[in-house]
């Protein structure tokens, strides 16, 4: 306005008029640059955090959705104190590459791997480009090195809704290391029509799963048969599993991943047969990576379709294929738990070895049945291998200490629905 006022107290003849009005537009075009942001229009539409390798202290990924390309890459600025958003007084920063999913506009994904961490340590940090803007400033924490307990929690079948919200509302109150979700997560069964079933999705996950301190809590997910588009038939995951490939999959895949937790848990997600069948290289993979387990006193398998349902019939295929293919190696590697999904039920069986009721204190016990979300099933109690099961909604939080596993499954409403215990591993006879 200032420019505008000492411009009209000028008498200029008519060529000093145009110059005038050049500089008074030239003037306006400077102002309009200095307060329109750079990244106007554009926007990090969701964030969140996971981890693309084994090492859960000293690495961390940042996953971003964001509404157009950054170029080259999008980065994350990071310190390990409060920087209030400001990009040039974050001493850290590590950058990261970008996908589209093909079949969308403007649908972007970042992935931001950050190494080299301090474990437990607090860090703050913006995500995202000049381009795509940044998130506002957020915080994780990195695990500890050699944890002497650690708490998750798990459950799988969310999809979108108040129900799925509640339940993630009260998980996060437990301040839980992660949260490891056994499939079927948005329910968009891999088409790009359902992205907005996505979106909706990530805005839960990325509002509730918040500690009580503020930092972000990390998501491990498998694969469920609502991920996967089964009209198309291709060889190519990202195609018949666009958003779960995009979003989820580390470094692009496999469908099945390791994380450690310093000498104290191996965890092994896998994949039941959704894109990876359960044989072949999967369960290669899988005695490979068990014969690599023996000093850890927890080790536990997270996957989809359960081999000990709760609902569905006992000679479902997948669960059959899961019974020929890994109970074996579960049994020969001591599993200390597996953690099932799929049926929508609460459920948990008797400590099973060999497929059979397991000798006093010992065997392996399976829980699940995935119901974060989901309406609830109705159960089969007269299964020989149930030990409890009921058609509640839930979520299961695990907590490990050296001479304990106690695992406690909680309602919409945080009251405790179920609980049971388990010891450590016995070494290998
Ligand atoms: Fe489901
Ligand atoms: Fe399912």
């Amino acid at each position: 306005m200032e420019i505008t006022l000492k411009t009209m107290m000028i008498q200029p003849t008519p060529q000093q008029g145009i110059a005038v009005k050049a500089i008074h537009a030239f003037a306006l075009f400077c102002a309009m640059l200095l307060l329109w942001p750079a990244h106007a229009g554009a926007e990090v539409l969701h964030s969140f955090i996971t981890w693309h390798r084994d090492d859960t202290a000293r690495t961390l990924a940042i996953h971003l959705v964001t509404d157009q390309s950054a170029n080259p890459a999008a980065e994350v600025l990071y310190d390990r104190e409060p920087r209030g958003g400001s990009a040039a007084d974050y001493r850290f920063r590590a950058e990261g590459r970008q996908a589209k999913i093909p079949g969308l506009d403007h649908v972007y994904v970042q992935k931001i791997e950050l190494r080299n961490l301090t474990p437990n340590c607090t860090f703050h940090f913006i995500a995202g480009s000049p381009e795509t803007g940044y998130t506002t400033e957020k915080s994780f924490r990195s695990l500890p090195l050699k944890p002497s307990t650690l708490k998750f929690v798990t459950g799988g079948d969310m999809g979108v809704g108040d129900r799925t919200r509640a339940l993630c509302r009260e998980a996060a109150k437990h301040d839980p290391g992660f949260v490891l979700i056994g499939g079927d997560l948005a329910y968009a069964n891999g088409r790009l029509s359902a992205w907005n079933l996505w979106r909706d999705y990530l805005a839960i996950l990325e509002e509730e799963l918040v500690r009580s301190d503020g930092t972000i809590i990390p998501i491990l997910a498998t694969i469920g048969n609502h991920e996967v588009n089964n009209d198309i038939q291709s060889k190519n995951f990202f195609e018949r599993s666009p958003f779960y490939m995009h979003l989820f999959a580390p470094k692009d895949g496999p469908t099945y991943f390791r994380r450690s937790f310093g000498d104290l848990l191996v965890l092994l997600g896998l994949d039941t047969g959704h894109l990876v069948p359960h044989g072949g290289r999967q369960s290669q993979w899988l005695q490979y990576q068990l014969e690599q387990t023996d000093e850890f006193p927890y080790l536990m398998a997270c996957y989809h379709v359960p081999l000990y349902p709760s609902h569905r019939e006992y000679d479902g295929s997948s669960s059959q294929a899961g019974r020929k293919w890994w109970l074996p190696l579960f049994d020969r590697y001591r599993l200390s738990v597996g953690l099932e999904n799929h049926d929508h039920t609460l459920k948990r069986t008797i400590p099973l070895y060999g497929n059979k009721p397991a000798p006093e204190g010992q065997g392996t016990i399976y829980i699940g049945d995935g119901c974060f979300g989901r309406d609830p099933r109705t159960v089969e109690p007269e299964r020989w291998y149930l030990a409890h099961a009921k058609s509640t909604p839930h979520f299961w939080v695990v907590d490990l200490h050296a001479d304990r596993v106690t695992m406690i499954a909680y309602d919409e409403n945080g009251e405790e629905v179920d609980r049971t215990s388990r010891p450590p591993r016995t070494p290998h006879q």
